[in-house]
């Protein structure tokens, strides 16, 4: 908790450490209600480095001892500050041994040691560390680590670390101990300890090379039965990043550990992974196609921070995405490699740009905006962002989209031979990028420090007489909070023309010589405020596909009349395109009738079918060749979030009336063909999470949840039979969900049964309780109820998100109820969590930071909102960052 005005910290700041870390030995007691911890480190002065004293951080901790090359420190020879411990005028070398006590079992922040259902887990990033012990917790200080952990035998038979267990034994008096010993340099942020009752599914896996390593799964007893995916993930990752970048696990044995209580989604520490169960335990029965799928791409994700943060570092935390834009960027390619077909590799591309859209955009549009690289923060926890995982994410992508496959692996290889073992920053990657291509990226280093999306605005001009056909780019960035203006990206945008029929046309660019067959796509590179490109040889008046695969994070304008867009949406080769002209068919219409609606015009669709946009959806639905993956995201609405983005006012009322209504129509226009559609796509049999089948369930679901919004009684009768009959979880909750939000009778009583039936499975009563947050009917009096249900606890961030954060972030139209009660209860959320966990306290404020873009009258109640909470006592650094800068 802050005792003074919490400091902003700045990238322009960085110094070098004063000393380095050689080796780092400690001892854990390990007791819930007080650890002790012995640590001993041996360190050396940085001769590089202008700090003369050795600084340590440390937070929560008693310090019991301190002797300095075997000497007990005097009160004078250090000084303890609010989260420092400075030892004065330390020679060259020295030998520290630190003892200090913490509390986990009052450790809710879930940062440091804490409990979780009676086992102890760790959490040291970003800056954890420091509530174990003293420590120069910062990540640029790399050090070998050995570990002893010590406790009682019963209770915690499992003891384990980063590394090899070298050692283990009994105490004698009912305890027992382990020794393990990390063979890699790390910073701190990667230590990680783990104590229970924990049992493992293990397998010996062979590398590439020939080399046998251990992998296991650890979980509480009960969980056996949920591993198995999570493994078969694990085995999938690493064979993945031998094959495509060569790079093979450095360990003998690969740990990962499911916990309960955890505020992100997993954590790299070396050797030894720690993962929200949500992202690990799986089975038929419990998890969806979602969860499915989140689970391997999260096991690839932390497994592919080995060599993309754990063996190269960040420097400092404003470097982050130099590691998690990276490891995001691996592990979507690695989600996409492994459902193999383009088409599948395509609705995977889809469902990551939604992301970036539904969350980043807004982001980036918003307070909070930051460039990839940030250049201050208060608290870096709350720099964990969209715009630094998912927009980072974006940029390691241009680099391919400029080199190809190859180039970008070149680049790679010269980014670990140049800095394998070593912490660095953004520049570095960028520059083994352009060094191994023979190109120069500086322009390219504005997609790190600028914030804001950019806008991409396309104009074309066809010479019938001579056959070219020209596009003209613009650029143009908003101000966001610090940069008043900007300077031109580097943009790859990549392009293809269709001809009348919808055949690509093969590209000649003006100026550039191709060996061999005409390209059909191109990327022109626009580094410009504004640029045209020409294309020769052109013999109609072409189509154009511009930002095809949406090869740049950016906002594109472009003028298309519906009957192109629908023409798009009907040929176009590039399968991101066609969905993209879906989305701005439908887009267009939704924004006509808000506009209607706001005009108290009433809402008449009775011509849908002859609309582009109904003529589309019906040639969509009834294409049987279509993969219906695609299909069913072809045929999604664009959310009321991103439709809340195009426009300058939001009123959320409006828009959740006109996309429902929408629904509705959309309903009623094809219901044939989604009743064919929803028979055609059942999967019997035994269920497989593979993309296939959890495509055709995507798109039967979706089906049922139109046929639902004509709320008749054999409708009710389709879902209420899909949940009796449904031997998985990803149908069981769509009937479920459609139930909720349908007049059927028995909904009530399915909630009811559901939860009976799976009362013991944490993760699907987070499921039950997300599930009522955002059916339309829940309003804030019911959020309460389900508040005070005996399932409920805010303790547990899982809980807390399937709740609050469902209902805040998920149910627009009742959260912004014009009374301002959604916001009353969003404040008292947030105060509450603040004083149990800032880090989820932090996330929930975020609920509220596009206030400026509502309604005067929503403004004013969540302005008051804010400053409520701004105004609370003893309010973490974490929120008060967020409220501050909203307010601001
Ligand atoms: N490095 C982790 C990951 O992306 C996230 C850890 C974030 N933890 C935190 N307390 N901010 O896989
Ligand atoms: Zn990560």
């Amino acid at each position: 908790m802050r005792t003074d005005t919490p400091l902003t910290i700045y990238r322009k700041d960085y110094t070098p450490p004063g000393f380095w870390v050689e080796t780092v030995e400690m001892g854990f007691d390990l007791d819930p209600e007080a650890t002790h911890v012995a640590t001993r480190m041996t360190l050396k002065r940085n001769p590089a480095s202008q700090n003369k004293s050795l600084l340590l951080y440390g937070e929560a901790l008693r310090l019991v001892q301190l002797r300095m090359n075997g000497k007990a420190l005097t009160k004078r020879a250090y000084t303890l500050g609010p989260g420092t411990l400075e030892i004065n005028n330390p020679p060259d070398h020295v030998t520290l041994e630190i003892e200090t006590v913490t509390h986990p079992n009052l450790n809710t922040s879930l940062m440091g040691l804490y409990v979780s259902d009676g086992n102890f887990f760790t959490q040291c990033e970003a800056e954890g560390f420091r509530k174990i012990t003293y420590f120069p917790d910062r990540p640029d200080v790399m050090a070998k680590y050995k570990v002893m952990l010590r406790a009682d035998k019963e209770k915690y038979p499992v003891l384990l670390s980063n590394g090899n267990l070298i050692e283990e034994g009994d105490l004698g008096d009912g305890r027992h101990y382990a020794v393990w010993e990390d063979p890699f340099k790390k910073p701190s942020y990667l230590f990680a300890l783990v104590a229970g009752k924990l049992v493992c599914q293990e397998e010996k896996y062979t590398l590439h090379s020939g080399r046998e390593v251990l992998l296991q799964v650890w979980v509480e007893e009960g969980n056996l039965d949920k591993t198995q995916h999570a493994m078969d993930s694990l085995k999938r990752s690493i064979r993945w990043d031998e094959e495509r970048f060569g790079l093979e696990l450095d360990l003998d044995r690969f740990m990962i550990v499911a916990v309960g209580d955890f505020n992100m989604g997993a954590m790299e520490n070396k050797g030894l992974n720690i993962f929200n169960t949500k992202y690990v335990l799986a089975n038929p029965r419990i998890a969806t196609d979602t969860d499915y799928a989140n689970i391997e791409s999260v096991v690839g994700h932390e497994y592919f921070h080995n060599w993309t943060g754990n063996r190269v570092t960040c420097r400092d935390w404003f470097q982050l995405s130099l590691k998690e834009g990276l490891t995001v960027f691996r592990d979507q390619e690695f989600s996409a490699d492994m459902i193999g077909t383009d088409s599948a590799r395509a609705v995977k591309r889809i469902e990551d740009v939604r992301v970036l859209r539904q969350a980043q955009f807004p982001e980036d549009a918003g307070p909070m905006a930051h460039p990839v690289r940030p250049d201050s923060y208060v608290e870096i926890n709350n720099f964990y962002t969209v715009t630094v995982y998912e927009k980072g994410a974006e940029v390691v992508r241009m680099y391919q989209t400029l080199f190809g496959r190859d180039g970008f692996r070149k680049g790679m290889d010269l980014y670990f031979q140049r800095h394998d073992g070593c912490a660095v920053e953004c520049d570095d990657f960028r520059r083994a990028m352009a060094d191994a291509n023979g190109r120069d990226l500086s322009q390219f280093e504005l997609w790190y420090c600028q914030s804001g999306t950019p806008h991409l605005k396309v104009d074309t001009h066809y010479d019938e007489v001579a056959k070219t056909y020209a596009i003209t780019l613009t650029q143009s960035c908003p101000a966001t909070p610090g940069q008043a203006q900007k300077q031109p990206y580097h943009i790859p945008v990549a392009v293809g023309l269709l001809d009348g029929s919808g055949r690509d046309l093969p590209l000649h660019l003006g100026g550039v010589e191709i060996d061999g067959p005409a390209p059909t796509t191109m990327v022109l590179e626009l580094t410009q405020q504004r640029q045209s490109f020409e294309f020769r040889n052109v013999p109609v008046h072409p189509v154009p596909s511009i930002l095809r695969g949406f090869s740049a994070p950016v906002v594109l304008e472009i003028d298309y009349s519906d009957a192109e867009l629908a023409f798009l949406m009907a040929h176009d080769s590039d399968p991101f395109n066609r969905w993209e002209a879906g989305q701005r068919l439908a887009m267009r219409r939704l924004l006509a009738l808000a506009d209607a609606v706001q005009k108290d015009h009433a809402l008449s669709d009775s011509e849908l079918q002859e609309t582009a946009l109904g003529k589309a959806y019906h040639k969509i639905l009834s294409d049987r060749m279509l993969d219906p993956a695609f299909c069913e995201l072809a045929l999604t609405l664009p959310s009321e979030t991103v439709v809340a983005e195009q426009v300058d006012v939001v009123d959320p009322h409006a828009i959740h009336a006109v996309r429902q209504f929408m629904r509705r129509s959309l309903a009623a226009a094809m219901r044939v063909e989604w009743e064919v559609a929803y028979q055609a796509n059942r999967t019997p049999g035994s269920y497989s999470p593979d993309a296939a089948a959890a495509g055709k369930r995507a798109l039967k679901n979706l089906a049922l949840s139109y046929l639902m919004e004509l709320d008749e009684p054999q409708m009710h009768l389709l879902a209420q039979g899909q949940y009796d009959q449904a031997n998985n979880m990803t149908d069981r909750i769509a009937a479920l969900s459609a139930l909720v939000n349908s007049s059927a009778a028995g909904r009530d009583e399915a909630l009811a049964r559901f939860y009976a039936e799976f009362e013991q499975e944490a993760l699907v009563i987070d499921k039950w309780f997300a599930l009522q947050a955002m059916a339309r009917t829940t309003d804030v009096a019911k959020v309460r109820d389900l508040m005070a249900h005996t399932a409920f606890t805010l303790k547990n961030p899982n809980r807390a998100r399937s709740l609050i954060f469902s209902f805040c972030n998920g149910n627009p139209a009742q959260f912004h109820a014009v009374d301002g009660s959604g916001y009353e209860f969003w404040a008292d959320q947030v105060i509450a969590l603040n004083a149990i966990n800032p880090q989820v306290a932090a996330r929930l404020a975020r609920s509220l930071d596009r206030w400026r873009k509502y309604a005067p009258a929503l403004q004013e109640k969540m302005q008051a909102a804010l400053k409520r909470v701004a105004a609370t006592k003893s309010l973490s650094k974490d929120v008060l960052e967020v409220v501050t800068k909203s307010l601001a």
